[in-house]
């Protein structure tokens, strides 16, 4: 955790230092400060012990150039320094008092101090606390605020961290309803095959059909503003693990493919962030939660499924399962009449390419939504680029015996954009954007904040584009 104080409380102290400013201290430090000025460089840490007191300078660079995502690397530099010295606690004289500022150092902070070592028994080294020095009262509540999201961010990463064989759909939807338990603004509402059925999802129960755990879609509804009848929704794809079906995935592609119902995690996550905060918007959640393995049952290559929207598919790849799951719960997300449809889906590997591991590929039917995705992207550092949906990418879909084929061209020709064009069909006039998450859903290697495996990506981005929405 993070606490603000007037002074510093711990052995360990760390100063940071900007290239072109001293901080003033008592004639001690001044001078010792003064002697250690090279290490103001950015990144460079270095510790001196004095009065067995343990003095940590940290290198911060030039003030000016200093932004919220440097401060962001910076908390977690500073929580990865002191990890890896093994020190509990330790106080940090303010390097300043911009609230943005702050809240970037806070949440490298705590995005930083994440790990999943629940499988291991040597479990990994915890720093407890900082200490932010400080008069500035009001600084608490940007870290409470910080605390807030990335628990939002924590349950969404162990979400997709556990793996396959017990996070299946019925996980996902017990997990949620615990969750949201004791919650008064939160409902939610499981609905497994039989309902499945009634409302005809018949691509969402394809793609479940070689499975013997039973599909689960899951509705979760924020009430941040009870008094207005207008909500948004967030649909997610739950595809707790994807083998390919019988276009099965080769060696080197199955093994991290528990992480393909990242875009429902995120919604889960985010919705959690939102209440946390209380944000002042109505978002009803809709996570498609279904495994796609193989069995004598399974849905096949040359079947046709039809969607509850009343669309045949033609099934020309059972690895292109989320786009079905996702069809029919767009559908549903429409019979809901909300003001709009935002989908998060690891979808294509072809995503991965285009934008490779850091980056989303955003696309959609409403440039205003598309540019607000954007922008809140930017503002959080959670960042996507836009791909274009024109009408010529509808000839890709084609099918000669059904309504449309659930892949675009046989080379995987803008396989992205062959994704969203296939969406579109199930938003109707609904303003409408799909995220797809394939690449930043998993990091092959801790990068600061960003930890190996699931890296939360999407809470972020969610909660800052409706903070923006309430504003
Ligand atoms: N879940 C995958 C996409 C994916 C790939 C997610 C890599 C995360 C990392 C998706 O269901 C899939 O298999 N897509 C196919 C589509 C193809 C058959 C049109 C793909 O990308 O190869
Ligand atoms: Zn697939
Ligand atoms: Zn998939």
């Amino acid at each position: 955790m993070i606490a603000i104080k007037q002074e510093p409380d711990s052995n360990v102290l760390i100063i940071p230092l900007f290239k072109e400013k001293t901080p003033k201290l008592n004639t001690a430090l001044s001078k010792i400060v003064e002697q250690n000025k090279k290490f103001a460089e950015e990144d460079k840490f270095n510790t001196t012990i004095i009065d067995r007191e343990i003095i940590i300078f940290a290198g911060l660079d030039e003030e000016k150039k200093l932004t919220q995502e440097k401060a962001r690397v910076f908390g977690s530099k500073v929580y990865s320094f002191l990890k890896s010295k093994e020190y509990k606690e330790a106080s940090i004289l303010e390097f300043s008092s911009r609230n943005d500022i702050l809240q970037g150092f806070a949440e490298g902070w705590y995005l930083t101090g994440y790990c999943f070592d629940k499988y291991k028994k040597e479990k990994d080294k915890k720093v407890d606390k900082l200490t932010y020095v400080t008069k500035e009262k009001p600084l608490q509540d940007v870290c409470s605020r910080v605390a807030k999201i990335v628990e939002g961010v924590t349950i969404t990463r162990s979400l997709v961290n556990e793996i396959p064989s017990t996070a299946d759909p019925k996980y996902i939807a017990d997990s949620t309803k615990k969750l949201f338990a004791k919650s008064s603004r939160v409902k939610v509402k499981v609905l497994g095959t039989q309902e499945l059925e009634k409302l005809k999802m018949g691509c969402l129960l394809g793609v479940s059909r070689a499975s013997p755990r039973e599909p689960q879609v899951i509705v979760i509804e924020y009430q941040g503003l009870p008094s207005s009848k207008k909500h948004h929704i967030l649909v997610g794809k739950g595809v707790t693990y994807d083998s390919g079906g019988l276009n099965l995935k080769p060696t080197g592609f199955l093994e991290t493919m528990k992480d393909d119902m990242g875009g429902a995690a995120a919604i889960i996550g985010a919705i959690r962030a939102m209440e946390n905060l209380g944000l002042k918007v109505n978002v009803t959640g809709i996570l498609g939660c279904v495994e796609n393995l193989i069995g004598s049952n399974s849905y096949k290559p040359g079947d046709v499924l039809i969607s509850a929207a009343g669309k045949s598919v033609e099934i020309a790849n059972t690895d292109a399962e989320g786009r079905l799951v996702l069809s029919d719960c767009l559908h549903y997300a429409t019979t809901l009449k909300p003001e709009t449809i935002i989908d998060l889906a690891t979808l294509t590997g072809a995503a991965l390419i285009v934008m490779g591991k850091s980056f989303a590929c955003v696309m959609g039917n409403n440039q205003q939504l598309v540019d607000q995705i954007k922008e809140a992207g930017e503002q959080c550092n959670e960042r996507s680029w836009q791909l274009p949906l024109y009408d010529e990418f509808k000839e890709d879909i084609k099918s000669s015996i059904a309504d449309i084929k659930n892949l675009g061209k046989p080379k995987g020709e803008a396989g992205t954009i062959a994704g969203g064009i296939f969406l579109q069909e199930f938003v109707g006039e609904y303003p409408w954007v799909h995220i797809d998450i394939a690449g930043p859903v998993w990091a092959d290697s801790q990068k600061n904040y960003i930890p190996e495996g699931a890296t939360g990506f999407g809470v972020r981005l969610l909660v800052q584009h409706f903070t923006n929405l309430a504003k």
